[in-house]
């Protein structure tokens, strides 16, 4: 029997409100903003079909979080409607005409940055609170994390007594790519896209974490302003821009909606190259009196709208579900396409995520999938087209493949992922090779080939056995004679003096990465120390007033997720003995004194961007380490000098914006006396 309109819309209602919530609160939506667009168009469509159904208004949802105080809103925050076709938007500027009552209207046209909307509040010109939209009249007192954004100007000259600047905070496609690559390394699952790890990053609890990812800021809107001081849009963002805030001009003022109409076509070819994820483009009216006349909604103005562009989608079939085991053992499924061509790349594989996902969207092999990029970055299997589905095609049974995989895994009941129970010969690769890495210990000669054997031949099972590995053993590798015996042998013996972050970094607890590595052994000094460190050598803990109890860190960037971490890694016996086997084969353990400091360097904050002539860029952080200075991911007033090789992207631009020196190779070296 086929659903009846009223169960249609309910069950529509239902579904558009749950999406809502993963997205606002959870930030991990389940659904691409496409597709729920379309779902909510759906329901509207219904309901002016079957009024008599119709609900309450569903509203803009809501982002509140617990933990966080509730700040209202001087003047409300609204969304916008979308529209994403022509004869839509050319509705929209009719619309427009008529209720301003003028013909030649004048626009703003900016693209759509993908990210989380906050409210920027100045009394008498002092930036004194960040708060997100909540539920459009009263939000979350983000100023904590939003304050990190050192592109947000504290102070303002010749301001109003109070002013309200919208804006939204992002993260950048590179920022958002270096932290995929250290989850990556650690064997992390990767985050999904930028705009949620943005909107999780704004809402942390955690300092420190929030404080390890950079965040950006675009402004582009007018809340409250006491007293009123501007006429038009394009003379408030010309102020912002004064002021300092980090605005967009990348397209000109419009006159009249067919000019508004090609300059979103003229973003639409120009948004690849924008350092943030973009969906679209929002057109404006440009004169604040005509944006009066227009009014509102409750949720929308009757002054703006985003044009939407359709993400970039293909068809294509899943030939197989394949399980990649990363280096902790987690273990991700993975969707194995026939190739296609996505967004300018080539996608042949996808993420699946997990066993539930799978399970939620009847995801089958031999299935012909829509896939989809995330954030413009992940491929992503959609959801399955059910017309093409095979008579034949059996549900996907996910443990059943694993036991034919001959995989031991279990699932703890909050994880997502399965984990193996011992682990594989894969997993032990890839830990020795991390081990033996450039970021770890830095082996020479220790690369795929050689740590395959090691394995295979039963020489190594944890990473540290490398250390001990006798010459007659060596020379039971294929091809290795005395030669090779004797390299290897000296690459292990460098190896074992280099410095304490190495050590740390090889253990692979999960979460750190070398710079944690760094700061970790910058703090304990030794291993001894770092193993037998308690809770309280990591976090300090106070019970606040409301009985929540929050985290200090004692070591900047080292924060709750990261102890914990720490800390669960020391108290598993086999990683104790880890260390113990480490302290055996005579590893350097200690932290030992750099008196290399180099004067202009020490103290001064580094951005590496492009590719150098011969330095890598580890070797490249390494150096400036070394002498004193410090590496960071993102461009900011903040820093001292850009390293720019070819290729060098949007850093290099804003360096020079920001008036930041700008060296090449030849200066760094220079630089550091090399
Ligand atoms: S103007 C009255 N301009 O998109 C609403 N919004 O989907 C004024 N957004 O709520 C918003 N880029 O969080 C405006 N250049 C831009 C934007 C932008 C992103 C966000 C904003 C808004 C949401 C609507």
């Amino acid at each position: 029997m086929s659903e009846t309109p009223r169960d249609h819309i309910l069950r529509l209602r239902a579904e558009i409100q749950r999406y809502e919530e993963l997205y606002r609160k959870k930030h991990a939506p389940e659904i691409s903003d496409f597709e729920f667009d379309k779902l909510v168009d759906k329901l509207a469509d219904l309901e002016r079909e079957f009024p008599m159904f119709a609900g309450p208004d569903l509203g803009i949802g809501d982002d509140k979080a617990e933990g966080f105080q509730q700040r209202d809103h001087k003047s409300p925050m609204l969304s916008l409607d979308n529209t994403y076709d022509e004869a839509d938007f050319m509705a929209f500027g009719e619309r427009l005409a008529k209720a301003v009552g003028a013909s030649a209207l004048q626009f703003v046209v900016e693209p759509k940055i993908d990210g989380v909307a906050v409210s920027l509040t100045y009394e008498n010109g002092k930036f004194v609170r960040a708060v997100t939209r909540g539920n459009g009249t009263r939000g979350d007192d983000v100023t904590h994390n939003v304050a990190l954004i050192k592109s947000i100007p504290r102070k303002l000259a010749d301001a109003p007594d109070l002013l309200e600047v919208r804006g939204e905070i992002y993260m950048e496609l590179e920022e958002f790519q270096r932290l995929n690559r250290e989850r990556e390394a650690e064997g992390e699952a990767l985050y999904a896209n930028p705009r949620n790890l943005a909107a999780g990053t704004v809402k942390l609890l955690d300092a420190a974490v929030a404080q390890s990812r950079n965040l950006s800021i675009v402004c582009y809107g007018l809340g409250a302003c006491e007293p009123a001081m501007f006429a038009k849009l394009s003379d408030f963002k010309q102020r912002l821009k004064d002021w300092g805030f980090p605005i967009r001009d990348d397209i000109g003022l419009q006159q009249g909606i067919k000019a508004a109409w090609a300059a979103i076509q003229q973003l639409d070819q120009i948004r690849r190259n924008l350092p943030f994820p973009t969906d679209g483009a929002v057109v404006k009216l440009n004169s604040l009196a005509e944006q009066q006349k227009a009014g509102t909604t409750s949720k929308f103005p009757h002054w703006a709208v985003a044009f939407k562009f359709p993400p970039d989608q293909a068809e294509t079939i899943l030939r197989a579900i394949s399980m990649q085991v990363g280096r902790t053992g987690a273990i991700t499924p993975v969707a194995e396409l026939d190739p296609v061509l996505l967004a300018g790349s080539t996608v042949a594989r996808a993420t699946l995520h997990n066993a539930d996902e799978i399970a939620r969207k009847d995801i089958r092999e031999g299935d012909t999938v829509l896939i989809q990029k995330a954030g413009e970055i992940i491929p992503q299997v959609l959801g399955v087209v059910h017309a093409k589905r095979p008579a034949d095609s059996k549900p996907f049974n996910f443990e059943a493949r694993l036991k034919e995989l001959g995989l031991d895994a279990t699932r703890d009941g909050e994880e997502a992922a399965y984990k193996l129970r011992v682990p594989s010969r894969e997993m032990k690769i890839r830990r020795l090779i991390h081990f033996a890495c450039k970021q770890c210990l830095d082996i020479d000669g220790l690369g795929v080939a050689v740590a395959e054997q090691l394995i295979d031949l039963e020489l190594v099972d944890a990473p540290v056995q490398t250390l001990s590995i006798t010459a007659e053993q060596w020379r039971m590798l294929d091809g290795f004679k005395d030669k090779s015996v004797d390299n290897m042998l000296s690459g292990v013996a460098q190896a074992k003096q280099r410095e304490l972050w190495r050590a740390i970094h090889a253990l692979g607890i999960p979460n750190v990465g070398m710079q944690t590595a760094k700061d970790l052994a910058r703090h304990f000094k030794s291993m001894n120390a770092l193993e037998s460190a308690k809770l309280g050598d990591l976090l300090i803990s106070k019970v606040g007033k409301k009985g929540h109890e929050t985290y200090t860190s004692v070591i900047s960037g080292v924060g709750i997720e990261v102890s914990e971490s720490v800390l669960s890694f020391f108290s598993d016996p086999h990683h104790r003995e880890w260390v113990q086997a480490m302290r055996n084969a005579g590893l350097n353990l200690i932290e030992v004194a750099s008196a290399t400091t180099v004067e202009g360097v020490a103290g001064k904050t580094f951005v590496l961007t492009g590719t150098l002539p011969t330095l890598g860029r580890d070797e490249a952080r390494d150096l400036i380490e070394k002498a004193g200075g410090k590496v960071s991911g993102s461009v900011s007033k903040n820093t001292h000098y850009v390293v720019a090789g070819e290729e060098a992207g949007s850093k290099l631009t804003k360096a020079q914006e920001l008036g930041v020196t700008i060296l090449d190779e030849a200066g760094l070296r220079k630089l550091l006396g090399t």
